[in-house]
């Protein structure tokens, strides 16, 4: 889907209708935000992750509920607990929107509440919707209200490759978001997923750990790198650089 069809269609509108008020400075110019804020097209919004600086910007973790209302709002939907900061829940809006991804994969699903929130955006906002599935090791932690028809749990262990579903994957159809919220070996299950299933435009996200930019994580997005694997700045800096639980890791194969 073609996010600037809608703004340029708001700048012909606004210079047809009301050349005056597009003016530099005037009330319907929007040229800079649209060059520079809005516009998915622009020449630069891919990076390799070796070109990138390493600011990790937020500390979800340390949001204080009692002193911030910000805690509160990012770490529930639906009263049950999601792990999300807000910046990133509207990042995935807006991927979610621009992808409009078949196929959700969310590697660690806690008690269910950001599967469930994956699966009403997907509903919301996919023009034909696919279906999220979320796997973890402890399964029994899962809400019974964590319940969507386009949602679906899956018991595994992240340390044991083999334990996933080939067959499921083979035939879950694409574009795919793939989201590591697990943090077991994230780069065995990335090569894994990469090699056997992963299609160009497929996109990866892989949250909290690159937080620490520690050695692991350098070696690791060097891999994704030699995988094809480009750094999509148009999420990672939406809202300024590495403004996102996931820095330098919101990842679109080539
Ligand atoms: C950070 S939580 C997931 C948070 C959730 N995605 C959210 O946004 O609310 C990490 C999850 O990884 C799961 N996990 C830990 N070790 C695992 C393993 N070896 N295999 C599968 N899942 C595992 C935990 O049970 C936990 O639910």
């Amino acid at each position: 889907m073609k996010l600037t069809s809608g703004l340029e269609a708001f700048w012909e509108a606004a210079s047809k209708n009301y050349p005056e008020q597009v003016r530099p400075g005037g009330p319907l110019d929007m040229e800079i935000a649209m060059e520079k804020v809005l516009n998915p097209d622009c020449s630069d919004r891919f990076s390799k992750p070796s070109v990138r600086g390493w600011m990790s910007s937020i500390y979800p973790k340390t949001f204080d509920k009692r002193s911030t209302k910000i805690g509160a709002l990012a770490l529930t939907y639906k009263g049950l607990i999601q792990l999300k900061t807000p910046f990133d829940l509207a990042l995935y809006t807006r991927l979610i929107w621009e992808l409009q991804p078949k196929t959700i994969l969310e590697l660690g699903s806690l008690q269910g509440g950001s599967g469930l929130w994956f699966a009403d955006q997907m509903s919301l906002l996919c023009e034909d919707p696919g279906h999220v599935h979320s796997f973890d090791l402890h399964t029994k932690c899962i809400h019974e209200r964590a319940k969507h028809p386009l949602l679906t749990f899956h018991n595994i262990d992240l340390s044991d490759l083999a334990a996933f579903d080939g067959e499921m994957l083979t035939n879950a159809p694409h574009p795919w978001l793939v989201i590591d919220d697990a943090h077991v070996q994230i780069f065995s299950v990335f090569d894994y997923l990469n090699r056997r299933f992963l299609l160009s435009g497929d996109y990866y996200v892989i949250e909290d750990n690159p937080m620490k930019a520690d050695k692991e994580m350098m070696d690791g997005l060097q891999l994704v790198e030699r995988a094809g694997f480009l750094v999509d700045t148009y999420y990672t800096d939406a809202f300024g650089i590495n403004v996102t639980c996931a820095p330098n890791a919101w990842l679109r194969k080539s």
